[in-house]
Formats: structure tokens, C-alpha cells, sequence
């Protein structure tokens, strides 16, 4: 256990590190990947070049120093962690690199407020939460190999099929190249692709299983993504994918992973509501899948917001489900459609998902809410069901990237960087 100064000390720097967060973290990134270029690989240099990753951390360290007299608070965003540490193979000898690099961070970026006692105290009090997350990491690689099927590091697989779903998403069904079984997987999860880079490193990228689970084969599929700026490249692996990767090809693989997931052991009554915009249809497209298999009886409520119908993956295979089972309801809505896209009196209509079509589609706001796609999608879908008083469990999303806030303003998201607890743990924005 902590002692009660460790813990007296580390609550009263929780407003230092609202104050120093991200540049905390940015400069600690900077000197792990210059002391430690080792680890540089484990990171997606994207979420680095837009910030994300740098602001999940200072997210976690706040919420952890406001909160570590209640650790309880923090158990979701444990499970959330672990899971995405042990798809990108995290390891216990990782966790002294960062703690390093961190307690020196703090020294180097507050300077004299970072006395011998603070520095000594976040030592303790990082120790203690490494251990946290190394017990829980140990827990799910041991659930990974004891599962039939089940691996830890990297499997090689085959290419069987390669499927293109629409004008920007590709399919690939994946088998293991030595012939063994899959594992079973809880739709929604993910599973881990590792390739070469050009310098000869390696890079990894997260993809949610979009087929459900007890097939012969992993599904994924894969938006091609683009450089939207004039500077920024073309996203590199989903390219690779697309362009050099074909029927026969092998690829390394992590067994699946992430705590967002329909749970097919609970029987509830209640609707069922998964929503998603873009290729975030894949996890959902997956628990749909699984659901009409294992709640027949269950209303399935199915939204799905694409620019227009040549980049909307797995229509003809949700149109004719929608056909074959009375308690699935679907509805497309378009944000940019051409003429004949939208016919009168069908289920796709123009904009964006919004509260009111959800309303409308919905046969009562008491529902479980499974939602994937941009961070303005979730967050207006989020912030909705805040409003209508859905409670926290029956409230699930993934983002395709480190996790972001639902609840700060639109309008500030690109300012903050604001610690969401004050100094006692409570709640501020
Ligand atoms: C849990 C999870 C599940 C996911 N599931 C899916 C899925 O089912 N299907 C799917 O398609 N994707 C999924 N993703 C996203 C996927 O992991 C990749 O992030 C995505 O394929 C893009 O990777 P990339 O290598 O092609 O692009 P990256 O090379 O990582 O680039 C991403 C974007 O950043 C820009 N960029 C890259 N480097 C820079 C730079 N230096 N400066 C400025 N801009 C830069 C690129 O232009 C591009 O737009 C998932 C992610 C997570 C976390
Ligand atoms: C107690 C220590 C740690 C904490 C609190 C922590 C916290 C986090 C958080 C909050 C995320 C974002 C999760 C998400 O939203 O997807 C994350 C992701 C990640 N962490 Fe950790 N982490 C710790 C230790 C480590 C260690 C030791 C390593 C190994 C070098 C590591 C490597 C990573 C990587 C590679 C990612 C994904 C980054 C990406 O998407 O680019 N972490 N961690």
C-alpha cells in the first residue's frame, strides 16, 4: 500500500500537472524515444504527430493522481489500458523505461517544484500503479494462451481472401499459416497487425474483428486512409494493406484484445442500439453479426452514417439481414450523397446520426448503446445519451486511436488539455 504522505503528496501536485500535463508528456515521449529508441516501435508515430497519445497519458496521470485515495474509480481505464499494452505486446521489463523516463520528465520539466519529496513520491506511487498494470497484463496474456486456439506474441497468417467492401474498405480473411485453430473472441475486440518499415523497424496497428466469432478465419477491414493535408503522408499500413498485400500473403498477428465488447452471456430486454459512422461499422458489424446468432429475440436497433453508398461497407449484407429477421431495424443516412443514393420512402435519408434520428428510431431511450466512429460522432451521441440519463453501463464506445474526451466542448477540444478532476477527485468538467 501507498503510505499516507505519498498519497498526501501526489493529490497536492494533481493542479501542477493540469497546469504542465501535456508538456510534461510531450517531453517525455521525446526523451524515451532519444534514451530508450528501443521501445519507439510499440507507438504509432501518428497518434504522436497529432498529440493523442501524449494527451491520453497526461489524462491517465491526472486521473490517477486525483483519484489515488479511490483507485476503485480508475478500473475501467485499467482494463482499457491492459487491454491495448497486451495487443501491442507490452512486457513487466518495459515498465522501468517509462518510469524513468517519467520521474526524470517531472525533475526536467517543473524544475524546483519538483523537490526530492515529490519526485520520491510519484517513484512510489508510479511503482504502484506499474504493478497494477503488470498484474493485470499477466492476467490477459494467461487468458490468451490458455484459450484453445490461443497464442501470446506474434502468429503468422494467411491471406485467404481479400474482399473489397466498398470504393475505400478491403476485407481480409485471415488463417493461421500453420494450420491450428482460432481462438474464440468477444465481437467488438481487435486484433494486432505488426509490418516491416522502410529502416528496417517494425509498426503495429490495432483492427476490430468485423466478423463474428467461430468462423475459420479473422476478418478485418480496412479503410485506405489518405493524407487530408498537403504535408501529411498517406496512412501508412492501411496503403501497405491495400496496395501489397494479397491472397497468399503472410502477415504477423496479436491475438484479440480491448474491453469493447457485446457480452453474449447477458440476457437483457432491453433494445439493442449499435450505431456507427464510417468504417467504425467494423466492431458493431461484428456484434451485429453475433447478436441476431444469439438474442434472436432481442429488438436490434442498427444505424450506420456513411459519406454515400459507394464508400458503406457490408450494405448488401445488412439489407438482406433486415430482410431475413423481424427484430433487426437498420437505417443509413448519408452526409454526402449522390442522386441515386436516396430513394423515397427507404431507410437511408441525408446528414449526419443525430439525437433526433435515434429518437426516432429507437422504441424507448432505455437501451444498451454500442457506438464507433470520429470523435464528433461520438461525442454528440454521448453527450445525448448523458442528457437522457442512460447510465454509464449501458454506454459503450471504442475509438480507432487513443482514447478521447466525450465531454469537453466542441469548440475547446483543440485548446484542452485540461485534467478533468480537481486536487480532491471530483469532477470538473
Ligand atoms: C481498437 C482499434 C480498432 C481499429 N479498427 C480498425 C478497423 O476495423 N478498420 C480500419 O480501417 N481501421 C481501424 N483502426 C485504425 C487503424 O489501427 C489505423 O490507425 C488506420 O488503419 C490508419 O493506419 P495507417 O498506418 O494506414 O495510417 P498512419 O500512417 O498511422 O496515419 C494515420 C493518419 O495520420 C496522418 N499522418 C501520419 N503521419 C503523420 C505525420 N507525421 N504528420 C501528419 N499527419 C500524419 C496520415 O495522413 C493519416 O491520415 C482501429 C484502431 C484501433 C485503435
Ligand atoms: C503505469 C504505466 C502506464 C500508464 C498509466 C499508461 C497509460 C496509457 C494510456 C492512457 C494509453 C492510451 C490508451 C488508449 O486510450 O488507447 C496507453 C497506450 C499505450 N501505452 Fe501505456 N501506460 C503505461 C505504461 C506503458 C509502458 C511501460 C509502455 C511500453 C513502452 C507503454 C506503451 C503504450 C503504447 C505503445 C500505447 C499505445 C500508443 C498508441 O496508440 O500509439 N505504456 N498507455
Amino acid at each position: 500500500m501507498l503510505s499516507d504522505q505519498t498519497i498526501a503528496i501526489v493529490k497536492s501536485t494533481a493542479p501542477i500537472l493540469q497546469e504542465h500535463g501535456e508538456t510534461l508528456t510531450k517531453h517525455f515521449y521525446k526523451r524515451m524515444f532519444s534514451h530508450n529508441p528501443e521501445v519507439a516501435p510499440y507507438f504509432n508515430p501518428a497518434n504522436q504527430a497529432a498529440g493523442l497519445q501524449q494527451k491520453a497519458l497526461a489524462g491517465a496521470i491526472c486521473a490517477y493522481a486525483a483519484n489515488i485515495d479511490n483507485l476503485e474509480m480508475l478500473g475501467g481505464a485499467v482494463e482499457l489500458i491492459a487491454q491495448k499494452h497486451v495487443s501491442l505486446q507490452i512486457k513487466p521489463e518495459h515498465y522501468p523505461i517509462v518510469g524513468e523516463n517519467l520521474l526524470a520528465s517531472i525533475r526536467e520539466i517543473l524544475g524546483e517544484g519538483a523537490t526530492d519529496e515529490v519526485v520520491n513520491a510519484w517513484a512510489e506511487a508510479y511503482g504502484f500503479l506499474a504493478d497494477i498494470m503488470i498484474g493485470r497484463d499477466k492476467q490477459i496474456y494467461s487468458e490468451h494462451v490458455a484459450m484453445p486456439g490461443g497464442w501470446e506474441g506474434f502468429k503468422s497468417f494467411r491471406v485467404a481472401s481479400k474482399e473489397k467492401e466498398s470504393d475505400v474498405i478491403t476485407s481480409f480473411y485471415l488463417v493461421p499459416t500453420d494450420g491450428s485453430a482460432l481462438p474464440k473472441f468477444k465481437p467488438g475486440q481487435y486484433i494486432t497487425v505488426r509490418v516491416q518499415t522502410a529502416d528496417g523497424s517494425t509498426t503495429m496497428r490495432n483492427y476490430s474483428l468485423s466478423d463474428k466469432s467461430g468462423q475459420s478465419w479473422f476478418r478485418i477491414s480496412v479503410k485506405r486512409e489518405t493524407g487530408l493535408q498537403a504535408e501529411a503522408p498517406d496512412g501508412f499500413v492501411s496503403n501497405y494493406l491495400h496496395h501489397e498485400v494479397n491472397v497468399g500473403s503472410t502477415l504477423e498477428i496479436a491475438a484479440p484484445c480491448g474491453e469493447f465488447f457485446l457480452d453474449l452471456t447477458e440476457k437483457h430486454e432491453r433494445p439493442l442500439v449499435l450505431l456507427a459512422a464510417g468504417v467504425g461499422i467494423t466492431p458493431v458489424f461484428s456484434m451485429l453479426l453475433s447478436a441476431l446468432e444469439a438474442m434472436p429475440e432481442r429488438q436490434i436497433i442498427f444505424i450506420h452514417g456513411s459519406l454515400n453508398e459507394a464508400s458503406q461497407a457490408f450494405k448488401k449484407t445488412i439489407d438482406q439481414l433486415s430482410v431475413q429477421h423481424a427484430n433487426l431495424s437498420v437505417h443509413y443516412r448519408y452526409s454526402d450523397p449522390i442522386a441515386t443514393d436516396i430513394t423515397p420512402g427507404g431507410n437511408v435519408d441525408t446528414g449526419f446520426i443525430d439525437a433526433a434520428l435515434i429518437e426516432s428510431k429507437v422504441p424507448q431511450r432505455d437501451a444498451d448503446y454500442f457506438f464507433c466512429g470520429p470523435q464528433p460522432f461520438m461525442v454528440s451521441i454521448y453527450r445525448e445519451l448523458l442528457t437522457w440519463g442512460i447510465p454509464a453501463s449501458q454506454v459503450h464506445f471504442e475509438f480507432f486511436g487513443p482514447r478521447q474526451d466525450l465531454e469537453t466542448p466542441l469548440e475547446n477540444m483543440k485548446a484542452q488539455m485540461k485534467c478533468p478532476f480537481d486536487s480532491a477527485g471530483n469532477r470538473i468538467s
